[in-house]
This record gives structure tokens, C-alpha cells and sequence, in this order.
């Protein structure tokens, strides 16, 4: 489904993901699998005398994706916008909030200059993204543009689009949402997508590298086929799997070390998500214990959340009364 011309005032939901297998790998051309998440970022623009941000003119200069959105999308000479934006997704914590707000302003953006292909929104949202932190794959956005589960560099399922950055492309493709329940829970420490991009970079670059990357695609392979095939109890062995190749990287820390072992007894598996050194797990609960391992997470500090597949990915909605 295309994204539709809108009038100003207008207003874009996208939701933010996980990433079920194959983070960092993902950046060396590996197979990655990601799951967009029903919890969602919602950008509203009016038109308006100056530019803001919830109010506040001195914010857009501080937001990077904000700034990078308006000078790939909006055309200096139209009226300034007042943009809200509120989210259920908490900041990083390796649950897409990023791409979650660059694809839903991108969206809106979109949406205020005549409507576009969806393939166009997801290279726009990576544009954005990618142009902001410096590094990076378009995983996150393309999930949070596309929801429900989708692959990356795994020649699995249908073709959504390609996204592309200089001589790079990347084929997007769309995997079977098995309909599950997942866990996902924030340790609240922050992490940083780019500096731990870039170290795992230079522990790649070391004699074992090539033969860890292809530990994590064969690892990442067998999980999705796990999926496809909807045997719960391969995908918590392969969690485990790849989070143990996530600790040799150098990507673990102790407070996730610690929620894994909490929730451990309720689920079939877990893992860290996204980049690491802080942020958050992901658990496949064993049916019936979701609540159990969400009481775990919570009692072991964390920010946690029983989260679906996101039905839908990035979409106009209705403007709320911005008066
Ligand atoms: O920003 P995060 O924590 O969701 O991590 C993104 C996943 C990485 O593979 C580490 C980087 C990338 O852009 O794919």
C-alpha cells in the first residue's frame, strides 16, 4: 500500500522492531530477521509561523534525524512546520526508536508533498537514519516501514524493495509472521548504535573474523527457517546460539547477562537485541509464562513489554486536534 497525499495538518505512526537474528553481521552483508513491534512512534506537522518540536523552536537543532528529515523532504521555500511527536518506544534501547521517528516524519513528510511508493519511504527513512548516525544498516527502517517480520541479505520470502547507500543495496524481503507473543525489556542502561558498530568493525577485523561471520549467517539461516517452520523450541536454541556469538563479539554486559538469567526459566530463548553493550533482550516466553517472564524482567530492573508483530508498518493517521 502506497503512502497517500495528505493535507497539512498530517500525521504518521510507525512502529519500532527487534531484531530477532543476525544484528551486526547484518553491516558485513549477512542474513538478519527483524520483527517490527506494536509499540509506535507517532509524528504529527502543522503548518506554522517558525519551526518547533513539541513546542519548543531550540529542539529541531538538537535533533539530528528531525533536521536530516526536513532537508531530504521538505523544500526550504514551503511554510515551516510545528511537528509533535509522542512514543510508546523507549530511547535507546535498541528497540528502533530511531527508525521508528524517521519513518513515521518521513511519512508525513511524504504524505504533505504529493504520496509516494512505500519503496520510496523506506529508502528515505534509511536516508535519514543512516545520514544521522553515520553507519548502519537499513534494517530497522525497513521493518519499522514494512511491519511484521522481515528479512535482510537472506534470500528467504518475497521481494519488498531494495534500499541502497552508494555502491551498496540491500533486498528487503517479507517473512511469515507465525502470529507469536515476544518479550522485550530494556535494561536501561543507553547504548550507542555507531561507536559499537564500529568496534565490532575492528574485532571483525581480527584472524577469527570471517569464520564468526559465518557462524552468525549460519545461526541466522537456521533461525529463520526455525520461524517459517514455527518450531518455537529450534528458535529459543538458536537465541541462544547467536547470543553466545554476540558475547565473542564483545557486545554483551552484565545487566543483560543478568535479565537473560532471570527470565531464563519462562521462555524457550533469548538473546540481547540490536547493537548491545546496553539496551535490550528479546525472549520467545514458553506459552502460557508470557506475564511470568514479563515479572521476571520487571523484578531484574528492566522496562519490560509483552509486544505482537505490528500488524501494519508506517501509515498515515488521522491528525489529532493541534490547537
Ligand atoms: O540501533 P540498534 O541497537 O537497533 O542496532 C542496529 C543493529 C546493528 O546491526 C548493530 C546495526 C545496523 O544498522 O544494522
Amino acid at each position: 500500500m502506497a503512502i497517500p497525499a495528505s493535507e497539512l495538518p498530517v500525521a504518521a505512526r510507525a512502529p519500532g522492531k527487534c531484531i530477532l537474528f543476525g544484528e551486526h553481521a547484518v553491516v558485513h552483508g549477512r542474513p538478519e530477521l527483524l520483527l517490527a513491534i506494536d509499540l509506535y512512534t507517532q509524528v504529527a506537522a502543522r503548518a506554522a509561523e517558525r519551526l518547533s518540536l513539541n513546542g519548543d523552536a531550540e529542539e529541531v537543532g538538537r535533533h539530528p534525524y528531525l533536521t536530516r528529515a526536513l532537508a531530504e523532504l521538505w523544500d526550504p521555500s514551503r511554510p515551516p512546520l510545528a511537528f509533535t511527536s509522542v512514543s510508546r518506544v523507549p530511547p535507546s534501547a535498541g528497540l528502533g526508536s530511531s527508525a521508528a521517528f524517521s519513518s513515521a516524519t518521513a511519512a508525513a513528510l511524504i504524505a504533505a508533498t504529493g504520496g509516494s511508493e512505500r519503496s520510496h519511504l523506506a529508502q528515505a527513512a534509511f536516508d535519514i537514519e543512516r545520514g544521522a548516525q553515520g553507519v548502519g544498516s537499513p534494517g530497522d527502517t525497513s521493518a519499522s516501514v514494512a511491519g511484521g517480520l522481515v528479512a535482510l541479505n537472506a534470500g528467504t520470502g518475497s521481494l519488498l524493495w531494495e534500499v541502497a547507500h552508494g555502491d551498496r543495496r540491500w533486498q528487503v524481503r517479507r517473512v511469515t509472521d507465525p502470529g507469536w507473543v515476544w518479550l522485550v525489556a530494556h535494561t536501561g542502561v543507553p547504548r550507542n548504535t555507531g561507536e559499537t558498530v564500529r568496534a565490532v568493525g575492528r574485532r571483525l577485523a581480527e584472524p577469527d573474523g570471517p569464520a564468526l561471520l559465518d557462524r552468525f549467517e549460519e545461526v541466522a539461516r537456521a533461525g529463520i527457517a526455525a520461524v517459517l517452520a514455527e518450531d518455537r523450541t529450534e528458535v529459543g536454541r538458536r537465541f541462544q546460539e547467536n547470543q553466545e556469538l554476540l558475547r565473542t563479539l564483545g557486545v554483551s554486559h552484565p545487566k543483560l547477562e543478568a535479565l537473560l538469567e532471570a527470565v531464563a526459566p519462562s521462555v524457550e530463548g533469548a538473546k540481547l537485541t540490536g547493537a548491545g553493550a546496553g539496551g535490550s533482550i528479546v525472549a520467545l516466553p514458553r506459552p502460557g509464562h508470557e506475564v511470568e517472564a514479563q515479572r521476571r524482567a520487571a523484578r531484574a530492573g528492566a522496562l519490560a513489554f509483552i509486544v505482537r508483530a505490528s500488524p501494519s508498518g508506517a501509515r498515515v493517521v488521522e491528525a489529532p486536534s493541534m490547537a
